[in-house]
């Protein structure tokens, strides 16, 4: 399974410690956008990259910065992406399951290595329910992206 991957300075350590976690698992094939050292960088580059890698491969995807909430919004301005920010795992399946999240971020300011590794284990394993009242709300938000809504 081919994952992108990216963080800012502020989400660096939490990345690689990510990276390391699911070459250990095995079975993922996983492409890292950057940042590549724990200097300062802005996040917006970084979201834009992943994001893009994202829809146009139709892949999941994983981005941390401090919070986890800048490099979020960023990706989330990526048409197609649905970036979903957490720090619990309840949210990190959910937002697989009925909201068909397409990138899982985080803060590594918020969580820590061992919480980030469940987090994404139950993102990446997850499937989208798909049908019904979840395809109509991802429409939804598909229509305000595209300028379609109709209220
Ligand atoms: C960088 O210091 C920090 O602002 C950034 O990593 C992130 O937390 C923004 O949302």
């Amino acid at each position: 399974m081919k994952i992108a991957i990216g963080a800012d300075h502020g989400g660096f350590e939490l990345k690689e410690s990510i990276k390391k976690h699911l070459e250990e698992l095995g079975g993922y094939e996983v492409v890292d956008y950057g940042t590549y050292s724990p200097e300062s960088v802005d996040y917006a580059a970084i979201a834009y990259k992943v994001g893009k890698a994202v829809t146009s491969e139709n892949i999941l995807g994983i981005l941390c910065c401090g919070t986890g909430i800048g490099i979020s919004m960023a990706a989330n301005k990526v048409k197609g992406v649905r970036a979903a920010c957490c720090s619990d795992y309840f949210s990190a399946k959910f937002t697989r399951m009925h909201n068909d999240a397409n990138i899982l971020c985080m803060g590594g300011r918020v969580v820590g290595a061992g919480l980030a590794n469940e987090l994404v284990d139950v993102f990446l394993t997850t499937e989208f329910e798909g049908g019904g009242r979840h395809q109509r709300r991802i429409d939804q938000i598909t229509a305000i992206e595209n300028g379609t809504f109709v209220e």
